[in-house]
């Protein structure tokens, strides 16, 4: 009997090309322990055994849509590498946007003299990805984060401590157990409806960080609702939405009494983030 040869690389990249092979490729890097580029030059290199036996396994997984970031225990995001794990959403390339539209709020908004730093606010951070991101780029900003999970908080603290990004967490149901006012607030909240479709393709991720209820807009609802009570004078909202949810979000911040109502496309040219301001006097403005 012929002896069955042992895959290669590239062997193993042509078995598996129903997958996307960006996927196959960073299981290859994190398995190997080795570069893309060496990927690329090393096509004819061997998989030992049990490097061939965790692909597998890994492949078996990626058909089951459980996403790479959980097999890895990594996923980058505005360049930071973040530890996540089935207790969090692996935070999606959309998201960026968001933290780009927080950041030019916060460029818009100044502290007025005596009041102390600027305030920001993740709500729902899950693995702490769009706090992190401010925290980042804004070492200057005070940037306060809750979740309802303590799963979640126990996540985005260890990847505050890794990062050395320090931010400080709140276990809050929405704002319920926040009393401090801020310049910005943003929020990726659960926008998808219980029936739709591409949910089986997300059964991996926690339930609790995708669904909500009235069509998906029952979060959304809520924090526009309760924001105005913890934004500073002129500060800001923004939000990640659904890809058909952008005119009700224009519209509940609208109906709220927000200004300067605005919507960003993904790079899929969906309506992915809007945002408002409020000048109205409804927060008691004590910083800190
Ligand atoms: C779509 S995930 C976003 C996670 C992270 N911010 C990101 O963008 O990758 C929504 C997050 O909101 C949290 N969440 C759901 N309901 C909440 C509530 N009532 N109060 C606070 N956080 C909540 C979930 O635990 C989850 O971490």
């Amino acid at each position: 009997m012929a002896e069955q040869q042992q895959p290669t690389i590239a062997s193993w990249l042509r078995q598996h090309e129903s997958l996307a092979r960006i996927e196959l490729e960073v299981a290859l890097c994190h398995v190997l322990t080795c570069s893309r580029a060496h990927l690329l030059s090393h096509p004819e290199q061997s998989l030992e055994r049990q490097a061939l036996d965790q692909l597998d396994h890994w492949v078996d997984q990626l058909h089951h849509h459980v996403p790479l970031a959980y097999l890895t225990g990594e996923q980058e995001f505005w360049g930071l590498a973040l530890s996540v794990d089935e207790r969090v959403l692996v935070p999606r390339p959309d998201t960026e946007i968001l933290v780009e539209r927080a950041l030019e709020c916060l460029q818009e908004v100044s502290a007025p003299a005596g009041t102390g730093d600027l305030m920001a606010l993740d709500l729902g951070t899950g693995s702490g990805a769009i706090a992190l991101a401010m925290a980042h780029e804004r070492r200057d900003v005070r940037i306060h984060a809750c979740d309802v999970s303590t799963d979640c908080l126990a996540v985005a603290e260890a990847n505050s401590r890794a990062l050395g990004l320090p931010i400080t967490l709140h276990l809050s149901d929405w704002f319920e157990g926040i009393d401090q006012h801020f310049h910005v607030i943003v929020a990726n909240p659960p926008y998808i409806d219980s029936e739709d479709p591409h949910l089986s393709r997300l059964q991996a991720e926690p339930r609790s960080a995708l669904i909500a209820r009235d069509r998906g807009l029952a979060d959304l609802r809520s924090i526009i609702e309760q924001a105005p009570h913890h934004l500073a004078h002129g500060g800001w909202l923004a939000l990640e939405h659904g890809y058909d949810q952008g005119h009700s979000a224009r519209e509940m911040l609208a109906r709220r009494g927000f200004e300067q109502i605005g919507t960003r496309r993904d790079l899929g040219g969906n309506e992915r983030v809007s945002w408002g301001q409020f000048t109205q006097y409804e927060a008691d403005l004590s910083y800190g």
